[in-house]
């Protein structure tokens, strides 16, 4: 599995921990940003994230800014990019078994760094189940979409 991360300045140290820990076991590809810089946006990394998932170059990925709020939004503007703030273990799994999830949101300034360590790697483990009514709800989403 391919895995993408980016951050901008408020999700700088969270993205930091998790590089570190989640390259020990996985290809993991960084999309910055790539120092400190308290002016940055997170648009600017997240949307080269999103548009990596959206050609399928990266399966899953994890965007991380100060709320979370932030990279969700612009996560989720990008075609066949299913992005959310997750905080608790039941929506980290969940969120891929029936939504088919596939960039996980995190608040750098709001979850701790181990408890998003397990945040993350609950969403890695988990698959989409496939059933007909998540598949018939996501078709749904998708007719809504415009294109790249
Ligand atoms: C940046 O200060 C902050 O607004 C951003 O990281 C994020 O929280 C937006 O949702």
């Amino acid at each position: 599995m391919k895995i993408g991360i980016a951050c901008d300045h408020g999700g700088f140290e969270l993205k930091k921990f998790l590089l570190e820990i989640l390259s020990k076991n996985f290809e993991i590809k960084d999309f910055g940003a790539f120092d400190y810089n308290s002016k940055d946006d997170y648009p600017d990394f997240v949307f080269p994230l999103a548009k990596a998932i959206s050609l399928k170059n990266i399966d899953r990925g994890i965007a991380v800014c100060g709320s979370g709020v932030g990279a969700a939004i612009a996560a989720n503007k990008i075609p066949d990019v299913r992005a959310a703030l997750i905080t608790d273990h039941f929506s980290a799994h969940q969120g891929v078994e029936d939504d088919d999830l596939n960039v996980i949101c995190l608040g750098g300034r709001v979850t701790g760094h181990y408890a998003a360590l397990e945040l993350v790697e609950t969403f890695l483990n988990a698959k989409f189940s496939g059933a007909d009514r998540h598949k018939r709800r996501l078709q749904k989403i998708k007719d809504e979409e415009c294109e790249l």
